[in-house]
């Protein structure tokens, strides 16, 4: 897939989002629909945004018993969207599962991402919440070379193990990476951020950014400067 920028529209109503959409009247950038939005709204709001030709990520990080997951994403696979996820903490055979699920009865499917490490934990919660004592990075790694087993298309991670995770599960191997900044602007609560020209620079294939563009004073020109950066 050829390198773009997501913007994750974190909004809570349909009115907020598409009035948000609204202003970009050149291209039409890539959209991530999370939990707040798609709780908010339901299945209908990804269909109106598919409608005026959006590229969507629902990320709705599924996480529960192979059966339930299966049976969630088979309903998902009837919504076009491009990308879907899971959370590789879920094993290998709950995102086989999941990949039976998705896949239509005509063999399409959107493509299937795993979550490793949000990025907002970092080493030290990450040892004291959740008692994984490895180094992140290796966590991260082998979350990755799971999700490549059971025949997922890519993973979830920070831009800073991009690179790491081309060289173990190759090129291919779809790396889809929030925790993206600008070098002047707020961390806000993630930990493990990097700029948009980094972010390229590591390999990363798709960047997810919300709130450098969604809380910024003039969104269009924050997501042209984070395309220029990062895709063009
Ligand atoms: O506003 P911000 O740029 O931090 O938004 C990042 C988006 O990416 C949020 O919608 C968040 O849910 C999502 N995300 C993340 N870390 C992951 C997976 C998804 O931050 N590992």
């Amino acid at each position: 897939m050829k390198r773009d920028v997501i913007i994750a529209c974190d909004f809570p109503s349909a009115e907020e989002t598409l009035s948000f959409l609204d202003r970009f009247t050149g291209r039409k950038p890539f959209v991530k629909i999370g939990m707040e939005l798609f709780y908010a709204e339901g299945p209908d709001i990804v269909r109106r945004i598919k409608k005026r030709g959006h590229p969507i990520f629902l990320d709705l990080k599924l996480h529960d018993i192979p059966n339930t997951v299966k049976k969630a994403m088979s309903v998902l696979s009837r919504l076009d969207v491009d990308i879907c996820n899971l959370h590789a903490a879920g094993t290998r055979a709950m995102m086989e599962a999941a990949l039976e699920g998705l896949t239509r009865p005509d063999g399409t499917r959107p493509l299937l991402i795993a979550v490793t490490m949000l990025t907002s934990t970092d080493q030290q919660s990450m040892e004291k919440d959740l008692l994984i004592d490895r180094p992140l990075d290796q966590v991260v790694m082998h979350y990755a070379q799971n999700a490549k087993a059971a025949g997922l298309d890519g993973i979830v991670c920070s831009p800073l193990e991009a690179g790491k995770v081309h060289a173990a599960c190759g090129s291919d191997f779809l790396t889809v990476t929030p925790g993206v900044r600008f070098a002047d602007g707020n961390t806000g609560d993630q930990k493990r951020v990097t700029t948009p020209e980094r972010a390229r620079e590591l390999g990363s294939d798709l960047i997810v950014v919300g709130r450098p563009i969604t809380a910024s004073p003039d969104p269009v020109a924050a997501y042209e400067r984070c395309i220029a950066a990062f895709a063009d």
